[in-house]
């Protein structure tokens, strides 16, 4: 099976590489100079050029206060690059799966978000990464769109690692207590894809939307708590000197969700795959940031 991965060098994009090395999958995955979802010649050549069977679109505009003040660039990679790759890729008979967000939701409900509850994002970023989604639906036949937990890696400037270094930091740092999401260790979403991909080599026909995030939820205080326990089994870091400030937010809450906490059992029940403890995949990233 032919793959092109879109958004190959990102923090899902790289683990996902890694994965599909350990199968006998043939995949291309262009560098954004090459392929810029922007630029529609550059992504009509890719998808003629290489005829992929799947594409995987890990590619996003990410930055949610940066989308409030740059609308345009946000929707025209979120929503109008992912309009036209869905026609392309059903003009061309590929599947589309789309990597897509929590940040679709409003974060209202108490419980879990499942794939029936209806979509309300509060920003421009979840409203472009819904806006996508619905182009995909209406373009492309046989897509699978994946809606992805907190995202945490070894990477820069991710979750992780700005949590981290918040933690190092002897000023005060103010954690959410009342922000609840999944950690999603990215090289379990990369597992999952592939699982996906390899059921789709089989020629099962699972059209939809699913979502996918490691068990179990916690509030952002917890992970930060959880974080730093782990850095403490390496680090010499005086935990009770360290100044957390646990507060509940206001004004955040109104461009990204309080509550992202995602249900997986559609997943688990469709494609047999099973959520992992994030916290497994938080402590092998930890030890490998230190050892
Ligand atoms: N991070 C999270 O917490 C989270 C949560 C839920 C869902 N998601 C979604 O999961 C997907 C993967 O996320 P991630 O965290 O792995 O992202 P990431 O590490 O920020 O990587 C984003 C990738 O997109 C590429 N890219 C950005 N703009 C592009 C463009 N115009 N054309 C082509 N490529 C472009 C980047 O290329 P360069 O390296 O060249 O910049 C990079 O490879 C995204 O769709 C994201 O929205 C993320």
């Amino acid at each position: 099976m032919n793959i092109l991965i879109i958004g190959g060098s990102g923090q899902t994009g790289t683990r996902l590489r890694q994965r599909l090395d350990e199968t006998s999958f043939n995949y291309l995955a262009p560098s954004q100079e090459v392929l810029d979802l922007t630029d529609s010649a550059q992504m009509r050549a890719a998808v003629t050029d290489f005829n992929p069977d799947v594409v995987v679109n890990c590619a996003g505009y990410r930055d949610a206060d940066l989308a409030e003040s740059e609308p345009s660039r946000c929707f025209a990679v979120n929503r109008d690059a992912c309009a036209e790759l869905a026609s392309l890729c059903n003009e061309q008979g590929a599947i589309l799966v789309q990597i897509s967000s929590y940040m679709v939701f409003d974060g209202k409900k108490s419980e879990s978000y499942t794939e029936k509850d209806a979509a309300n994002p509060l920003g421009v970023l979840g409203g472009s990464y819904w806006q996508g989604e619905q182009q995909i639906r209406e373009r492309c036949d046989r897509h699978v769109i994946l809606r992805a937990g907190w995202m945490i890696s070894e990477r820069k400037f991710e979750l992780l690692k700005s949590i981290m270094a918040e933690l190092m930091n002897p000023a005060p740092f103010g954690v959410l207590g009342n922000r609840y999401g999944n950690p999603t260790p990215a090289d379990d979403a990369a597992r999952v894809i592939t699982a996906i991909l390899l059921q789709l080599d089989c020629g099962a026909e699972v059209w939809g939307t699913y979502h996918y995030a490691g068990v179990n939820a916690v509030s952002e205080s917890d992970l930060a708590a959880t974080i730093l326990r782990e850095m403490a089994i390496y680090d010499e870091i005086a935990t009770d000197q360290l100044n957390i400030i646990i507060a509940d937010a206001e004004d955040e809450s109104r461009i990204v969700p309080l509550n992202s906490k995602l249900d997986s059992t559609k997943l688990l029940h469709t494609f047999g795959i099973h959520a992992n403890s994030w916290e497994v995949g938080l402590a092998r990233l930890i030890k490998e940031y230190y050892v």
